[in-house]
């Protein structure tokens, strides 16, 4: 069974520290001594596992309150008890305000040290499970943050306000790796004022990331286990370090610098490990935003490339999808959309007649009117269209302007019937600038038509075949660019 806790036991009387180490032996603690103030920073240095210091205040050499002070400046995750002589409870007072857990006044007996000594090793486990628990809400809390995003820049920005809220650096770099360059891609606070420093860190995160993403804590003047090339980046650093690598199932895809200046408080490993464990988690995300960006690229082009093909059955609609996809935001801006609308509109109109790919080409270019039979099936379009669109989906938000494209407000449209505002809004909005693309190019069975004949349709058609105002805002934006 492994010990109670460590006990650090600093006192320049020989005698007592026996008689300590002994009584807390017998009860379970395990327990190292000091004989002075610099001997103990040495212990803590080494041993970091310590729970416990107890320590006398009078000692000569270094004293205990200037160990009080090493412990809290260094931030060091200890509970501590001093040892005061008779007639220094007044300095007991100063040391508890210091953040000592107790005191005891010497002599005391050896029970009443163990009951203290108990109660402080209960409090540090209450205060190691509160800690745990906090860094798990903090954990999910990042993780249920980024997961919400989908662009990788508001995906680092909310990384970063985790990063800062939790760590309080003074300046904070992300780094990231692309092919096999690494370029910082966020750079916060101090790293601002010293790109010097900057470029150190550029190498040191990328010498980390051969070394399979090693994460690094540096505290100036504490160099330990730290390979030769590492001591050499950071020979003339001095300010306090961590750095944790981006880790993703591909490898390491880049790094995370928080600094702090050497007289702030002290980052510790239990920093570290936090910190690694947001980064694990963030790169997982960072990858799959990555990802996602590529799929959807992937998917638009295939997009793009089908709406195409469709063209190039119909030599004589080549280029109207981009005409109506152009047309579309021109007038969605005159309207004042959003530039979410925006984006759905020029989607639409880069596909809305991706469904003819599904008419017989004798159908799509025949040079006369169609028969009945015919026009039946060209009327299929849109619905064809939605069932290609349904395998694809980013393009969901769109497929109802593609399905009602064809809709009229009298409700004569198809394939629905639909009437007036029935028919989703910008359906009717790309039926309108679908038409004018139409009427101004050529077609199989007529010539082009000047603006301002299809614009004297449009209006003739308004109320009946499409929108009203939105044909009147159509107009104007056709006035405005003086094409009627
Ligand atoms: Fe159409």
């Amino acid at each position: 069974m492994g010990s109670k806790g460590k006990i650090l036991v600093v006192d320049d009387e020989e005698s007592l520290r026996e008689i300590c180490r002994e009584a807390l032996v017998e009860h379970g603690y395990e327990v190292v001594e000091a004989k002075d103030g610099i001997e103990a920073i040495r212990c803590l240095e080494k041993e970091k596992d310590i729970d416990i210091v107890l320590s006398d205040l009078n000692m000569p050499g270094m004293d205990g309150m200037a160990l009080i002070d090493y412990i809290n400046r260094h931030n060091l995750d200890v509970e501590l008890i001093v040892m005061t002589g008779f007639g220094t409870i007044e300095t007991a007072v100063e040391v508890m305000k210091k953040g000592a857990f107790d005191y005891i006044p010497k002599p005391f007996y050896l029970n009443h040290l163990l009951v203290k000594i108990d109660s402080a090793m209960k409090r540090r486990h209450e205060k190691r499970q509160r800690e745990r628990l906090n860094k798990l809400v903090q954990i999910l809390k990042l993780n249920k943050d980024l997961n919400s995003k989908l662009e990788l820049s508001a995906l680092l920005n909310e990384f970063l306000f985790h990063v800062e809220r939790t760590f309080s650096p003074e300046g904070t770099v992300i780094i990231l790796k692309d092919n096999s360059k690494y370029s910082s891609i966020r750079v916060r606070g101090a790293f601002k004022k010293d790109p010097t420093l900057l470029k150190k860190i550029k190498s040191l995160a990328e010498y980390l990331s051969y070394k399979d993403g090693r994460s690094l804590l540096f505290i100036p003047g504490k160099v330990e286990d730290i390979d030769l090339k590492i001591k050499e980046l950071l020979s003339d650093v001095s300010k306090q370090l961590m750095i944790s690598p981006l880790i993703s199932k591909s490898g390491v895809i880049g790094a995370v610098c928080l600094i702090r200046s050497v007289d702030s408080f002290e980052f510790n490993f239990d920093d570290l490990k936090l910190l690694n464990v947001f980064c694990s988690q963030t790169a997982a995300i960072i990858e799959n935003v990555l990802l996602y960006g590529r799929v959807l690229e992937m998917n638009r082009e295939i997009i793009r490339s089908l709406a195409k093909a469709v063209e190039a059955k119909d030599s004589y609609t080549k280029g109207h999808s981009d005409q109506v996809a152009y047309y579309g935001v021109k007038l969605a801006r005159k309207l004042g959309l959003t530039s979410d609308e925006l984006d759905k509109l020029y989607w639409a109109g880069i596909v809305h007649d991706v469904g003819k790919i599904g008419v017989p080409d004798n159908i799509l270019n025949k040079p006369g009117k169609l028969t009945n039979e015919e026009f039946e099936i060209m009327k299929k379009h849109p619905v064809i269209g939605r069932e290609i669109l349904s395998q694809v989906e980013t393009l969901k938000d769109i497929m109802p302007i593609i399905y009602h494209h064809h809709e009229r407000v009298d409700g004569k449209g198809y394939p629905d019937g639909l009437k007036g505002e029935e028919i989703p809004f910008l359906a009717r909005l790309i039926s309108v600038v679908d038409a004018y693309d139409a009427m101004t190019s050529d077609r199989a069975y007529r010539k082009a038509m000047p603006s301002s004949k299809a614009a004297s349709i449009l209006e003739q058609g308004a109320g009946k075949q499409w929108d009203e105002e939105l044909v009147d805002y159509w107009l104007r934006v056709l006035k405005q660019e003086k094409k009627i």
